[in-house]
């Protein structure tokens, strides 16, 4: 080792020594400002599931969910996210229900925004709560491999974003991964006024397998078999093609971007903050909330401490917020101290 020139004058651990110059020193927080809290809804009226790979996490009927935006609303978390668990009755090749004015999320936001108008509501559009298939988008009926069909998808996603603004979703997030779609679903919100919907694209959203436990909560991994998205989600391997990714989103009209998973590519989080300077918003899913999860229940890790830990990770990482399942609980334990 060669000898440290600055040292002994030079000495990092000085500012540690005490918890005051620990505070200003401190680079970062984590606050109830930057945290989306996903939630998955059900048909029904006091209606709860319990979702078996995301302990702690329960589907709730619309009735239910207004409890939850009331807890949100009161711990300053400043917006939901809403997941839709569609009887598989409901399911079509052509996805239909998803642009249904009476649809489960159509009514659950315009439930949410007359009951609590201030939190923000987040809706995910992409088809695969609808597909009988479990795809994102439309498969082309000619093709042995069940190709995701790009353009056709486009016009359903459209008018899926279409009925979300109608109702009154205040941000559409397109998590499907279709080229061209944030410009296809700004044009036609536009052309009906709605200028003032956001649009939340996952942008870097990666074909990876911690979504597992997600597509149990919204019963689409029984639909999907053994199918994958590798055709539209990108490959994992991939960071300057995000970079790309977010670049084409922000050329389209898009307000905030997504990368997804979160804490396996924090790297993606950093280089599009510091690329393009963006809006940057990274999504801990449903596999790294279970595996939290698991390791607390067996005490392996202390939950609080952890969790707080990725979360302040995301901030460092460049993230202007955070959906996590965690939210509610991150949001009380901040507010505890
Ligand atoms: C699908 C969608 C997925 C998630 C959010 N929206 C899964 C997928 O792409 O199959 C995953 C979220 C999570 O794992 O928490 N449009």
């Amino acid at each position: 080792m060669p000898p440290n020139p600055a040292f002994p004058a030079t000495r990092m651990r000085r500012m540690r020594r005490d918890e005051f110059s620990r505070r200003l020193m401190r680079e970062h927080r984590l606050s109830a400002d930057d945290l989306i809290y996903p939630v998955f809804v059900l048909d029904g009226e006091g209606r709860t599931e319990r979702v078996a790979s995301m302990p702690g996490v329960e589907r709730v009927s619309i009735d239910l969910l207004l409890g939850v935006a009331k807890q949100a609303l009161e711990l300053g978390v400043p917006a939901l996210a809403l997941f839709p668990v569609i009887d598989p009755a409901g399911k079509t090749p052509g996805a239909e229900e998803a642009w249904n004015p009476d649809g489960l999320v159509q009514r659950a936001v315009r439930a949410l925004k007359q009951a609590c108008p201030e939190l923000g509501v987040i809706t995910d559009v992409a088809l695969d709560p609808y597909t009988s298939h479990g795809q994102d988008g439309l498969i082309d009926p000619t093709d042995p491999r069940g190709y995701v069909m790009n353009d056709e998808t486009l016009e359903a996603l459209a008018r899926q974003a279409l009925s979300h603004a109608h109702a009154g979703a205040d941000v559409v997030a397109p998590s499907d991964m279709m080229d061209g779609r944030v410009a296809r679903i700004r044009a036609t919100l536009d052309a009906e006024g709605f200028i003032h919907t956001r649009i939340l694209a996952y942008s870097a959203k990666y074909a990876s397998s911690f979504y597992g436990p997600f597509r149990d909560a919204v019963g689409s991994a029984g639909n999907l078999g053994k199918g994958d998205k590798r055709t539209y989600q990108m490959d994992p391997a991939n960071s300057d093609e995000a970079v790309r990714e977010v670049a084409l989103d922000v050329s389209e009209g898009a307000d905030m971007f997504m990368v997804k998973p979160g804490m396996p590519y924090l790297d993606i989080v950093r280089r599009v903050k510091t690329e393009l300077g963006v809006p940057t918003y990274a999504y801990q899913v449903s596999g790294e909330y279970a595996m939290l999860k698991a390791a607390a229940a067996n005490g392996w890790l202390a939950e609080r401490d952890c969790v707080l830990e990725a979360l302040l990770a995301f901030k460092r990482a460049g993230a202007d917020g955070i959906l996590t399942y965690f939210a509610l609980d991150a949001a009380r334990w901040l507010r505890e101290g």
